[in-house]
């Protein structure tokens, strides 16, 4: 029989995560079906349990449901309930487990995919919402020499920092306490990507050879990429294999099968300019 998964979101259109399944069932020889199911905004737990009761094995979990994902779980992992969401849910018998593969799925693209090693690099992360909860604990994993997070609103990324103390040491501030500082990596989880809204940031912010990461995928040059060509970075990425990486996780965890991800993400890979 079908093994039934789906991924919930509003909107949910323009989701990639059913194409990327289907291609990584196709490699690896699984019998699944995964759908993209649009979610009221009212109705996310009935559509979860729903799923379930209909024989669904597990849910990804796109915006805006992530906190709720988080909350429905009788087993969240560690860095779920760190991170306070959770973009995956896996079903057995009464138990919903979930996790959030949206950092490890950072961490595998930059590492694995860009050959960008964070162990002793100056790691900077813009944004201090959801994306950046999900990024902070599996990127402090790999021994950074430094974390930092900046954002606009500068409260909010040292309630980060008390937030994690016990797990992770990072620097907090707002975008002008990042003049004088040069990062090796520098990563845009603030939702400008989407909004193609430019980020304040002092010049000098990207050290030489760094690497500038979009966590949005598919909208090209965005105005934090181009911000970086412009100062002479080299290589910019968006987060293409991000997304691929983070499906990865989850369908090993669904599956107990490892797809291989490299096909899936030059298949889905929009070109930069
Ligand atoms: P997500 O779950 O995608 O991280 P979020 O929790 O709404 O979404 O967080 C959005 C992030 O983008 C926040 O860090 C926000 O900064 P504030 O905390 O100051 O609101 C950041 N952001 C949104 N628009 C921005 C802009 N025009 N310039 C700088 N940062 C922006």
């Amino acid at each position: 029989m079908t093994d039934r998964y789906a991924v919930l979101g509003n909107p949910i259109g323009h989701s990639k995560s059913p194409l990327i399944h289907s291609l990584f069932a196709q490699a690896t020889g699984q019998d699944i079906s995964y759908t993209a199911i649009e979610t009221p905004l009212d109705r996310f737990n009935e559509t979860v349990l729903g799923f379930r009761a209909g024989g669904g094995l597990g849910l990804n979990v796109s915006l805006p449901f992530k906190l709720q994902a988080f909350e429905i779980a009788t087993e969240p992992s560690e860095r779920a309930r760190l991170a306070g969401a959770a973009n995956c849910l896996k079903f057995d018998g009464e138990r919903i487990l979930a996790d959030n593969f949206d950092g490890v799925g950072l961490v595998n693209d930059l590492q694995n995919n860009l050959g960008c090693l964070l162990a002793g690099k100056r790691v900077l992360l813009l944004g201090a919402g959801g994306a950046t909860r999900g990024a902070l604990l599996p990127i402090a994993a790999q021994r950074p020499a430094l974390l930092a997070v900046a954002n606009r609103t500068a409260d909010k990324a040292h309630a980060l920092q008390r937030d994690f103390a016990a797990h992770a040491q990072l620097n907090s501030g707002g975008f002008d306490d990042l003049a004088g500082q040069a990062f090796d990596v520098v990563i845009n989880a603030t939702s400008t990507g989407l909004t193609q809204e430019p980020l304040p940031l002092p010049a000098g912010v990207f050290a030489p050879g760094a690497i500038a990461y979009e966590m949005v995928y598919g909208k090209g040059l965005t105005p934090f990429l181009r911000q970086a060509q412009s100062t002479g970075v080299s290589t910019v990425a968006d987060g293409v294999g991000m997304l691929v990486e983070q499906a990865a996780e989850a369908f090993a965890w669904w599956r107990g099968v490892r797809p291989e991800s490299g096909p899936v993400i030059q298949r889905l890979t929009v070109p930069l300019d």
